[in-house]
């Protein structure tokens, strides 16, 4: 393993590049290029030595070429060659060379041919790598992480990097195209409400006093529209203190904008034309348009959910009205409670055995909290096999089977709960089940905006939330209702949903003052806490604020999903772990008491 303090080999005398410049990238050598003289640098791949034949595999950012050291070259040049291992970095010039038949490799783009060497320059040694820099590797993340400069060098994340800048590049043509200004807002800022913990920054010229990392710059940019800048955009770093998942980072990166004197279609399209630019650019996809738009309120109802994957064909079925007065306690109750009833049917679903539908059960209770997974098995004949048959009456099961479309081999599963944990768990289920029983339509990308969410939601304790932020505008339509039917007024908030993963969101926001101190109120802000968190947002609504809206798209989402892959941290150059740390410069860290004293804090033991 490495040796610390530095690589083992220091016996290696070291060159500069002196006169040798590169001519070509690694992997750009082909069979029209035999007999040209040619220079490329890189770091050894592999070294293999037949019987006197030094073979390298050299790698640089575009791939790998092989090179030659015969002993008949230069002699001083073979001898060193000895003297490489994998990672050393080196320059090397030499005459491209058709390899002889039963040499080339297919599986190369550079397989043809082989750079037989008449100088190498050995630019640095290196310690031995800790994986091997493959395609793919068996080594576990944190190491991947701790390691991230040999990662890095490994194909998926090259090309990850490079396609986060393709797509930076298309959008950033697209917005300047639709005449967006790219603005800059302060990093050092005062909390914003998205709803995360906040990431403090202790400030020194007024101690006992901190900024907040904004969460996104969601006040900065309505300041900026009122301040009379007509499209803002910015590729913003946030900031957001919250438990972290394969999708979420404390830090990430929206493209943020936002438009004066625009309704809800005039963003749609904006957003619109920058993903199917960014897909064209970046992938060469041309995506179906226009997006298809599905309200929220449907959303739920078919799926389950407000970012449902429609490229599965499995559906819910509503049943509450019907187990309303039911003598099944265990769904009656539910309904009782102010819960929903509802079903996932499977049509011919004969490959779901017994124990795996067993194994469903357990997963919902134990993963997804659900209180049970009843359900239903219509057998061949059409009997219902079901440990709660027995408690359905005739009119109860005629319904289900009427709305779900019950047939011999169908497969029923059931929740009753609140609405939110019923659906949640129906949601899983359908898109885990879809998938695995191949109930999905054809296509690659799944892109709709879901639009109409509700301007509300309510807590544990029943109490009124922003459904996403208070600063969203209601539908124009239901402003009456705002004060006596909160729960049913519409926001003009939309989200763009790819596969089944939340892209990013935004809404037109409140531009009239008096309509913004409602909202407020209505969330239960009394004048003077509403003066003081949001006095500033109040008087610039004041000044003459045009009506505008925006949208963030989750940059690094976009790139996970176009990349194909599963984490953040695969398409981030240093993403922090699971547990919110930067494995290669080991932060969070202690700092010194002077620093701590010069910002007027002091630690205090835990519990003290
Ligand atoms: P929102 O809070 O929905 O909206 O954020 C927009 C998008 O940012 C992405 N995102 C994240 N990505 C990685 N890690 C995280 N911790 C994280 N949190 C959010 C999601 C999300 O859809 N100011 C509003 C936008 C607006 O209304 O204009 C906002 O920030 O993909
Ligand atoms: P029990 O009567 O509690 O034994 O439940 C009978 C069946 O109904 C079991 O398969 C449970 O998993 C299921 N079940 C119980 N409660 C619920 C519920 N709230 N929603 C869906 N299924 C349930």
């Amino acid at each position: 393993m490495s040796t610390p303090g530095g690589p083992e080999r220091t016996d290696v005398r070291l060159d500069g590049l002196g006169g040798l410049r590169r001519s070509h990238a690694c992997a750009e050598l082909r069979a029209a290029h035999v007999g040209e003289s040619v220079a490329v640098a890189g770091w050894v791949h592999t070294r293999r030595d037949h019987g006197g034949v030094i073979f390298v595999d050299l790698r640089d950012a575009s791939g790998l070429v092989q090179v030659v050291f015969r002993p008949d070259a230069e002699a001083a040049c073979h001898a060193r060659a000895h003297a490489l291992r994998a990672e050393f970095v080196i320059a090397t010039r030499g005459v491209v060379e058709r390899r002889s038949p039963e040499t080339v490799n297919p599986n190369l783009p550079t397989g043809e041919v082989e750079i037989s060497v008449s100088e190498l320059r050995i630019l640095n040694t290196a310690t031995p790598p800790p994986f091997p820099i493959e395609e793919e590797v068996e080594a576990e993340e944190p190491v991947r992480l701790r390691h991230r400069t040999h990662d890095l060098r490994r194909p998926p994340l090259q090309r990850a990097l490079r396609l986060r800048d393709r797509i930076t590049r298309s959008v950033r043509a697209a917005l300047a195209d639709l005449d967006f200004a790219d603005i800059e807002t302060p990093l050092l800022a005062k909390a914003t409400p998205e709803g995360a913990r906040d990431f403090l920054v202790p400030s020194r010229m007024h101690p006992g006093s901190f900024y907040a990392l904004p969460q996104s710059p969601q006040i900065m940019k309505q300041l900026l529209v009122i301040g009379g800048v007509d499209r803002y955009y910015q590729i913003a770093r946030c900031f957001r203190d919250e438990d972290l998942r394969a999708d979420r980072q404390f830090e990430f990166t929206q493209i943020d904008l936002e438009m004066a004197f625009v309704g809800v279609d005039d963003v749609l399209e904006v957003l619109e034309e920058l993903t199917a630019r960014a897909f064209h650019d970046a992938l060469d996809v041309a995506l179906p348009r226009p997006f298809r738009r599905l309200g929220h309120a449907e959303a739920v109802a078919r799926y389950g959910s407000d970012k449902p994957d429609t490229r599965v064909q499995l559906e819910l079925v509503e049943l509450t009205d019907v187990f309303r007065e039911s003598d099944f306690r265990a769904f009656r109750g539910a309904v009782e409670e102010g819960g929903i009833v509802k079903c996932l049917p499977v049509h011919e679903a004969g490959d779901l055995s017994r124990g795996e539908v067993d194994r469903l059960e357990s997963f919902a209770k134990k993963e997804l909290a659900a209180r049970g997974l009843a359900w239903v098995r219509v057998t061949a004949d059409g009997g219902w096999q079901s440990p709660i048959v027995k408690f359905f009456s005739d009119a109860e099961r005629a319904a289900i089977a009427e709305r779900s479309g019950a047939r011999p081999g169908s497969l029923l599963f059931f929740q009753a709960d609140a609405a939110n944990k019923a659906n949640h768990v129906l949601a899983r289920l359908r898109q885990d089940l879809g998938w695995r029983l191949g109930r999905v339509d054809g296509r690659e990308w799944d892109l709709l905006f879901v639009v109409d969410f509700p301007l509300f939601e309510r807590n544990d304790r029943g109490e009124l939330e922003p459904a996403h932020m208070p600063f969203t505008a209601p539908h124009e339509d239901d402003l009456p209702l705002l004060e006596s039917e909160p729960d049913r007024v519409r926001a003009t908030h939309y989200d763009l949903v790819c596969n089944g993963v939340e892209l990013g969101s935004g809404s037109l926001r409140n531009h009239r003052s008096d309509v913004q101190r409602r909202v407020l109120e209505t969330l239960g802000y009394g004048k003077g806490e509403m003066e003081r968190r949001f006095g500033f947002l109040l008087n610039a609504l004041d000044s003459g604020a045009p009506p505008h809206g925006g949208f963030a798209f989750g940059y690094d989402r976009l790139v996970m999903l176009m990349a194909g892959g599963e984490s953040l941290r695969d398409v981030i150059a240093f993403p922090k772990t699971q547990r919110g740390q930067d494995a290669l410069m080991e932060s969070p860290s202690e700092v010194e008491l002077a620093q701590l004293e010069e910002l007027g804090l002091r630690l205090r033991r835990r519990g003290s």
